[in-house]
């Protein structure tokens, strides 16, 4: 049924080999602004141009790389760019970088984003260990024929975040003194920032932090069985939890004044998964 999209994974699959002979073990999906460990991967970087199927930027500026190599005494894939929903994108476009990981050999994936906090004991500039998601997108990247060498027509997200990766979080945010929150992460459509209104309707729905991305690459990291860690920078506060209007202007200052932590985070955490 889904016979094009393997050839397609696997086409994929075949020309970042014929770049990179190491096989991936880790995931990595790096969020705005966070991107600046994927240039400490020891290996080689792929323009997403150059890989076939892989969706081409529209943002001029923002091609995007996908780095395979050594990081943190791990074989890695990271992903500096991500493709969104609000781009223009159907959802198999977004995802389609995250079955292609699967396949090179990827069994875990960490999973990073910027968001809003809906929770107000949170703080701007606070992270996140995202325990569970609201898919408030309207729409799903499984939706379609099913891929059976991937993983199951109706699969199981009463676990998506894995426990285990939770628990390793919450011991390496201990050993370095740092403050992790945790919590629901909801994702809507964008690319307008939320109304009041909507972040009130989150809020009584669960939520903790408001976003635009994440869901679509764990319900497909999920299909194929893969174990995910997500955590959330919180760069600025959800509309009308402050009297203040949001801008792109703050979520790119808050993740450039967060990251040495959040760096010294993921790398530890990535060392022992
Ligand atoms: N809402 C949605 N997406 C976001 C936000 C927000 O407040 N901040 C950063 N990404």
């Amino acid at each position: 049924m889904c016979n094009n999209e393997i050839i397609e994974i696997k086409e994929a699959v075949n020309a970042i080999q014929e770049k990179a002979s190491l096989k991936p073990e880790v995931a990595m999906i790096l969020g705005s602004g966070l991107g600046g460990i994927a240039k400490e991967v020891e290996g080689i970087a792929i323009p997403y141009e150059e890989i076939p199927h892989f969706a081409k930027s529209t943002v001029a500026g923002h091609a995007g790389n996908l780095h395979i190599g050594r990081l943190a005494g791990k074989n890695v894939a990271v992903m500096s760019g991500r493709f969104h929903y609000y781009e223009g994108y159907d959802l198999k476009q977004v995802t389609f970088p995250v079955r292609v990981m699967r396949e090179l050999g990827c069994e875990s994936m960490i999973v990073t984003n910027a968001a809003g906090g809906i929770n107000t004991s949170f703080s701007v500039g606070d992270l996140m260990l995202i325990t569970d998601h609201i898919n408030f997108l309207g729409v799903n990247p499984l939706r379609g024929g099913n891929i059976d060498e991937q993983g199951p027509r109706f699969p199981d997200m009463s676990m998506a975040y894995t426990r285990e990766y939770i628990d390793l979080a919450r011991t390496v945010s201990k050993e370095q003194g740092i403050t992790l929150r945790e919590g629901t992460y909801v994702a809507s459509m964008g690319p307008c920032y939320e109304t009041s209104a909507e972040i009130k309707m989150y809020q009584t729905c669960g939520g903790d932090a408001a976003g635009m991305s994440t869901v679509p690459e764990v319900i497909v990291a999920r299909h194929s069985g893969m174990q995910i860690l997500g955590i959330t920078c919180i760069t600025n506060m959800a509309a009308g939890i402050l009297p203040q209007p949001l801008s792109h202007e703050e979520v790119i200052e808050t993740t450039e004044r967060v990251k040495t932590v959040f760096r010294k985070f993921i790398l530890e955490i990535l060392k022992r998964m």
